[in-house]
């Protein structure tokens, strides 16, 4: 074993070891709260957010998207009580919720309707419910667009799915239950990757979904020379009430004016030859998600390759085609995007839904310090507060909490 073998296996390790000591702070607190609300002990589940390295406003396109579970989650203590009600407590928002299981149950704080619509979207798909405790807690930050409400779904659902359904609905069915607890419970009319995603993350894997046949595949992931990091802008994302609805819309619009189902059945000859039947801004809509599919694509097969600089490239598409196309960028996200190419960064791009949170970047080792150091400086200069920073480190999805 050369040196640089040796390095990795000590900072692997390392890295087990911090992420190790997160569980053990977070469940240590959960389960005194849950002993003390509740007398007794839960079972402990959690589920990650998610990153994605590209394939953005794809999914309820029915296109691609490339996304990989992270090592921030929701790890929830969770007990049947006898009863018809759910009693919970969320540690972070210190708030505690009751509430029933039926249609006019439902509570009115946003965090209690995440787990009320899991609930009754399994009940819909004729899964069964009963009363419940529960105690949770988390790490993936708000509003960073890493998908803290889809772990809090899928954390909740394959609990559910265990504790009163021995695991009858499979992980796709899972993912479901958490969108379409979005759409009829939160009114964020989201596609399916966040959830999907949670719900399937594999160790040191990235998937590539297609989101019309559902079929996806593991993608070992590996990176040579390079890092992946996170630079949160803290600019507060919230689908909620966002335009987001509104680009699903425009989408659809011209999915129906061109007489496919989705944009997944569309090109640019088609768009083109559709010009003066849909608005210009449609028209850009459409494009970037057109082009967008083909960047999915491209970034699969230049991994396969070891081809960093065609991976980063379309990174930089994609930022390009969010900001003046799809114009769900905004002004901190394009300097931080600005701010990477100057520092040489292979790729960066908005990740997620847009409308603030993270870019997302490829770097190369021997830039990485360099880069964080500028951005973090040049940021706090421009807007009054340093970015965070998030080294992505690819994990498990949803699951029962083993001591590892
Ligand atoms: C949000 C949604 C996802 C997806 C992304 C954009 O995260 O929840 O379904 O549409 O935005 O790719």
């Amino acid at each position: 074993m050369d040196v640089d073998s040796d390095y990795f296996v000590t900072f692997t390790n390392l890295i087990a070891i911090i992420i190790q000591s997160i569980h053990t702070i977070m469940k240590t607190k959960i389960k005194e709260q849950f002993k003390s609300r509740f007398g007794e002990d839960g079972i402990l589940f959690v589920a990650p957010g998610r990153f994605n390295l590209i394939g953005e406003h794809t999914d309820y396109n029915g296109g691609f998207v490339f996304p990989g579970a992270i090592d921030k989650f929701i790890m929830a203590e969770i007990k049947p009580n006898g009863t018809d009600k759910v009693r919970v407590y969320s540690i972070d928002i210190d708030e505690y919720v009751e509430f029933g299981l039926n249609e006019e149950d439902a509570p009115s704080q946003q965090w209690a309707r995440y787990i009320f619509g899991v609930c009754r979207e399994i009940i819909k798909r004729g899964g069964e419910v009963k009363g419940f405790d529960a105690v949770f807690a988390g790490n993936v930050p708000l509003g960073a667009g890493l998908s803290s409400s889809a772990a809090l779904e899928s954390c909740f659902a394959n609990a559910l799915n265990e504790l009163f359904n021995d695991n009858k609905f499979p992980k796709m069915e899972l993912a479901k239950i958490g969108q379409s607890t979005e759409h009829n419970y939160c009114g964020v009319n989201c596609g399916i990757m966040d959830q999907f995603a949670s719900v399937h993350g594999k160790k040191d894997n990235l998937m590539r979904l297609d989101c019309r046949s559902g079929e996806f595949e593991y993608f070992p992931f590996k990176l040579d020379g390079y890092k992946l990091v996170l630079v949160d802008s803290r600019v507060k994302h919230e689908l909620v009430d966002s335009p987001y609805n509104k680009r699903r819309e425009s989408c659809e619009r011209v999915a129906a004016t061109l007489g496919v189902e989705t944009l997944r059945d569309a090109d640019m000859a088609m768009l083109d030859a559709a010009k003066d039947k849909v608005s210009a801004e449609d028209y850009n809509r459409a494009k970037y998600v057109i082009e967008e599919k083909q960047r999915v694509l491209d970034v699969c097969d230049a991994l396969n390759r070891g081809d960093y600089d065609t991976v980063g490239r379309c990174m930089y598409g994609t930022h390009e085609g969010m900001s003046k196309l799809y114009e769900v960028s905004c002004e901190e996200l394009d300097y931080l995007n600005d701010v990477a190419k100057e520092c040489g960064v292979t790729g960066s791009r908005i990740m997620g839904g847009g409308f603030g949170g993270c870019t997302v970047n490829l770097v190369k080792d021997e830039l990485y310090d360099n880069f964080i150091a500028t951005v973090t400086r040049k940021f706090n200069e421009r807007y009054g507060h340093e970015p965070k920073i998030y080294p992505v480190i690819v994990s498990d999805g949803a699951r029962r909490y083993e001591e590892q």
